[in-house]
């Protein structure tokens, strides 16, 4: 199938971009150079791992997505962000706890190297953390601009062709769209006016979208997820993907929910609750921040079942979800999940899920993919919300009005299709009718 897509062929180096030094990022980029360096495999990463089906079943094309579509190398990689606290990548990687001493002591040289610039941060926003490196005064719109100049340094210091920003950083407190957010001038308007609906994540979003940088949210905030960024993402060129990295317990239900509604297996009720015990936990342990999180993973089930559709299999579905903080875990979470169901005539079953998975990794090669199909989609001239990255988030960002896709299988084949298509190949339907048609004499 023919597409008019050009892409740019990236040459140079490509800079990450991430507001924050946290467990997510360190991990990230703590993996990555680990890699680079032979040292590990990029386990979990789709576009170093992942191969892609083209023509037929029998015509066996099954090349690597990273020998399929131009992506940066990760050899071009440099990475940079702020963070609220001086520590570099490498003290950070450390309190983070989640990767081994001895890994991070081989790769220390890299990772020292790497120190936050200062952040544009407010308690207001996030009641637990407090931090010193952080930029003083100024209106919204001045540490916005702040932040351009930082990532136009960033650029010229370390040689970059180009540059990509993924938001990795904390929770922030649960803000409702509002007017403000509403068009480009007003969110502009209320920048300059420090407008309270505007969080330091927002900031972030804008002074990228406006530098025409691509730009994805890792956290459930409303970042880039407003009206005024989208058409101001629209206006640069940029593109941009949220909200919230889809791992552990979201990932789990996007896994089984589209199976048994497949099956059309009814559901009485999903809860979900887990412990964890690193600083997102001790975030997320406070109600206001913990809001956020709870928005973004309860619209998963209802998408995915549409109750409105099946009433007598998901209309009475009662969906509860709970992050309680325990320190004793870091950043290893376990998360449980009982689902009661019910199949023919009505009977009863449960289903009992314990995951004890490691958060920051299952999130960190999620960062690598988003910066990178981001960096491909801006080089292919595809600008506003990307909704074919729906695959890595919890909370997909879509047009305004249009049903998000959660199913995770579905969201692949949006992934693949989209990729196909941007190569000029034939799309694949699965529909398959041509093996089975006698040939025509
Ligand atoms: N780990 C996962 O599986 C996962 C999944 C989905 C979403 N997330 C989200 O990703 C984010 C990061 O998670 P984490 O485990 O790395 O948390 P973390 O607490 O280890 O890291 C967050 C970092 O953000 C920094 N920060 C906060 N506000 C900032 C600001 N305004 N500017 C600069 N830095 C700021 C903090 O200092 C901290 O270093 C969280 O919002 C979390 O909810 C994580």
């Amino acid at each position: 199938m023919a597409s008019n897509i050009q892409i740019e062929i990236g040459k140079g180096k490509l800079g990450i971009l991430t507001p924050v030094m946290g467990a997510v990022h360190t991990t990230f980029m703590a993996g990555v150079i680990s890699i680079r360096r032979g040292l590990s495999k990029p386990v979990g990463s789709l576009t170093q791992m992942g191969t892609i089906r083209l023509g037929k079943r029998t015509d066996n094309r099954n090349p690597m997505v990273k020998d399929f579509v131009p992506l940066a190398d990760l050899n071009d990689i440099v990475f940079g962000g702020w963070d609220i606290f001086t520590d570099s990548a490498y003290e950070a990687a450390m309190n983070a706890q989640v990767l081994d001493k001895d890994l991070l002591n081989e790769i220390k040289d890299e990772l020292q190297e790497i120190k936050p610039m200062k952040a544009v941060f407010d308690k207001h926003y996030v009641k637990k953390l407090d931090g010193s490196h952080v930029k003083q005064g100024g209106t919204k719109m001045e540490l916005a601009n702040a932040i351009i100049q930082d990532i136009e340094d960033f650029k010229k210091k370390n040689g970059c062709d180009r540059v990509v920003m993924v938001w990795c950083g904390s929770t922030e407190i649960y803000i409702k769209e509002s007017d403000v957010h509403s068009t480009i001038e007003k969110l502009e308007e209320g920048l300059r006016n420090n407008h309270e609906d505007i969080a330091p994540s927002m900031i972030y979003a804008y002074a990228a979208i406006k530098s025409g940088i691509p730009y994805a949210n890792g956290a459930p905030n409303l970042s880039c997820d407003v009206p005024g960024i989208v058409e101001l993402s629209k206006q640069t060129g940029a593109p941009i993907a949220g909200k919230d990295f889809k791992t552990g317990q979201t990932l789990m239900k996007t896994i089984i929910a589209p199976g048994l509604k497949a099956r059309y297996l009814g559901i009485d009720g999903w809860f979900s609750t887990n412990i964890l015990g690193n600083r997102d936990g001790e975030v997320l342990d406070d109600p206001e921040n913990f809001k956020t999180k709870e928005v973004s993973k309860l619209g998963v089930l209802e998408h995915i079942l549409e109750p409105s559709k099946h009433p007598d299999l998901y209309k009475d579905l009662y969906h509860k979800v709970r992050i309680n903080y325990y320190p004793p875990r870091g950043d290893n979470k376990e998360g449980w999940d009982n689902i009661d169901i019910f199949g023919w005539l009505g009977y009863k079953m449960q289903i009992k899920v314990d995951f004890l998975c490691k958060d920051s990794i299952l999130a960190a090669p999620l960062v690598l993919d988003l910066a990178l199909f981001l960096d491909l989609a801006k080089r292919a001239q595809m600008k506003g919300i990307q909704e074919w990255l729906s695959f890595y988030l919890k909370s997909p960002q879509t047009l305004p009005g249009l049903p998000p896709m959660h199913d995770l299988f579905d969201q692949l084949k949006k992934l693949e299709n989209t990729l196909r298509y941007m190569m000029g190949e034939d799309l694949i339907t699965n529909l398959g009718q041509d093996y089975y048609e006698e040939d025509p004499e």
